[in-house]
């Protein structure tokens, strides 16, 4: 993987993303150390981030490493209209990988195109956002103690919602069931249906969390993308998860959301051990150190 672009969960076969998940766990259990000294990763965020941008900042200075870049595409020379293509070329000179999200899908292709540095993507519009599934296939790993044969349920805004996107292409991988739960106006986009029917995976789709709690093995929740909406629409009440809705579940079931979290999972729900939420986002810095050394190669 060394000086490889992440521009889609796509770009890693399974072999490759086991063995990030395997390094991910190395650095849980063993921090390594300023093995990444010299090196400097460009940050940089056309859109709001808290998990994203701040984890593989973090990741790059815990591994000994350098960060540049800014949080508001404002600041920069897009503001007077420079291209993306052309910022990236020139970013991609003054760094050794580039993160990039950005409002627009195939913004990290572009920026792929642009340079030779090379680009991982932190979420592109509605399209992808591949370490986000990195990290949910770690704490999916952590929680239920395996990957294959699990039932796995996906809730909310399933059109616009990147992290679901990634997600079930890496699925495809591990023989699991899918259930697609949300507003018909919000459904998994046809492409990626296809992409599911054609490697086999079986799924299914439903109007409320009811139908299929007490079949689900994870239960992975989402907001809706109320910034990729003309109108804004109202969560429905089906989408709510709630403790009592909780109790309908497997004992051994688990709740994973990407976050951010809006009204989508009930505050109180955070103190049952269902709830993997937050030690999904903590895993994101070691999962995004594994990239980082992998990329970066050391
Ligand atoms: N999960 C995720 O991408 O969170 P941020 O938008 O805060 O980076």
């Amino acid at each position: 993987m060394i000086r490889r672009d992440i521009v889609s969960i796509k770009d890693l076969t399974k072999e490759e993303i086991l063995s990030v998940l395997v390094r991910a766990k190395e650095i849980k259990t063993t921090p390594p150390g300023p093995i990444l000294k010299g090196t400097i990763m460009a940050s940089c965020f056309f859109e709001p981030s808290t998990r994203t941008r701040l984890s593989f900042e973090s990741a790059m200075k815990r591994l000994g490493g350098e960060v540049i870049g800014f949080s508001d595409g404002q600041s920069t020379s897009a503001k007077k209209g420079e291209s993306l293509y052309d910022t990236m070329k020139v970013i991609g000179e003054l760094a050794d990988c580039i993160v990039l999200r950005h409002p627009l899908e195939g913004a990290a292709r572009q920026a792929a195109e642009a340079t030779d540095t090379p680009v991982i993507n932190g979420g592109d519009g509605a399209n992808e956002h591949p370490t986000q599934t990195l990290c949910d296939l770690f704490t999916i790993q952590e929680c239920q103690r395996k990957l294959e044969g699990l039932n796995i349920a996906l809730v909310g805004d399933l059109k616009f919602g990147r992290t679901v996107h990634s997600l079930v292409l890496a699925l495809a991988h591990f023989n699991c069931r899918l259930f697609f739960v949300s507003p018909a106006s919000l459904a998994m986009p046809d492409g990626l249906l296809e992409s599911l029917r054609s490697q086999g995976v079986p799924f299914s789709f439903h109007g409320s969390l009811e139908e299929v709690i007490d079949r689900a093995d994870i239960l992975y929740m989402t907001r809706i993308q109320t910034e990729r909406l003309s109108d804004s629409l109202e969560q429905e009440k089906s989408f709510v998860l709630t403790p009592a809705l909780l109790q309908k579940g497997k004992e051994s079931l688990k709740v994973l959301h990407p976050l951010p979290r809006v009204d989508e999972i009930a505050r109180e729900v955070d103190k049952m051990p269902q709830a993997h939420y937050f030690t999904q986002a903590k895993n994101g810095l070691y999962v995004r150190q594994a990239l980082l050394t992998m990329v970066l190669g050391s």
